[in-house]
């Protein structure tokens, strides 16, 4: 009994010493030791944003109490809202769902000129990426024809430490409900 009760003690010393000392919350690294090699990814998709219908992609969550810009568009500047948008691999309804973006956008211009800011996260259902997803956030100029450009700021996943650009080309556009789906050619730099 004795024996054993020493062993125990013996232990606890033994367990004791060897728990390590961490008083700091912070230690050096570098990607060499990370053993994180830098790779480039081109996605192709189509975001189909449908306001109209029972189930729609995109509700407004949040407007203000007066009309500020131009009162002709159907988003006029202030207006917020909430998203869980389809990604898929085609431009038609058939089109394989391959992911969603969920997040939101804001109304931002008081010009005449459409201008949303989209905080949205695109998450990736299928295929090598499935599980990962890409962070934008970004200005959307969606009156300019071309080289409609937003910026992806991060990742998670496969798409860790991510940074990088989407073009947008609207596909179609509903002008009375503003249903649309457009077309992103993404590339990002990640690890
Ligand atoms: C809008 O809301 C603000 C803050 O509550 C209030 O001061 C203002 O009178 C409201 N404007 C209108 C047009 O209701
Ligand atoms: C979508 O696919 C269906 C079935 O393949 C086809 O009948 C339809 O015309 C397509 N629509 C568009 C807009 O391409
Ligand atoms: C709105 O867009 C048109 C066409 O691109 C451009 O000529 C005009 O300057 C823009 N207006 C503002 C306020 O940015």
């Amino acid at each position: 009994m004795e024996n054993k009760s020493i062993l125990f003690v013996l232990a606890l010393f033994l367990c004791s010493i060897t728990v390590p000392v961490n008083s700091e919350y912070h230690s050096e690294g570098s990607l060499k030791k990370l053993h994180l090699k830098e790779k480039v990814t081109h996605l192709h998709f189509y975001l189909f944003d449908i306001l109209s219908g029972k189930e729609p992609g995109a509700v407004q969550i949040a407007q203000p109490n007066i009309t500020l810009g131009s009162s002709k568009s159907a988003t006029p500047f202030g207006h917020l809202y909430a998203i869980d948008d389809p990604l898929r691999d085609g431009p038609n309804e058939s089109s394989k769902v391959i992911g969603n973006a969920q997040g939101l956008y804001l109304s931002s211009s008081k010009s005449e000129n459409l201008t949303l800011v989209m905080y949205a996260d695109f998450g990736f259902t299928t295929g090598k990426f499935k599980g990962s997803s890409l962070s934008v956030f970004s200005r959307n100029p969606v009156t300019e024809p071309k080289a409609r450009e937003l910026a992806v700021v991060g990742g998670r996943g496969k798409f860790r430490l991510a940074r990088g650009y989407a073009k947008v080309n609207t596909h179609f556009l509903d002008f009375k409900n503003g249903d649309a789906i457009l077309e992103y050619h993404v590339t990002v730099l990640h690890y």
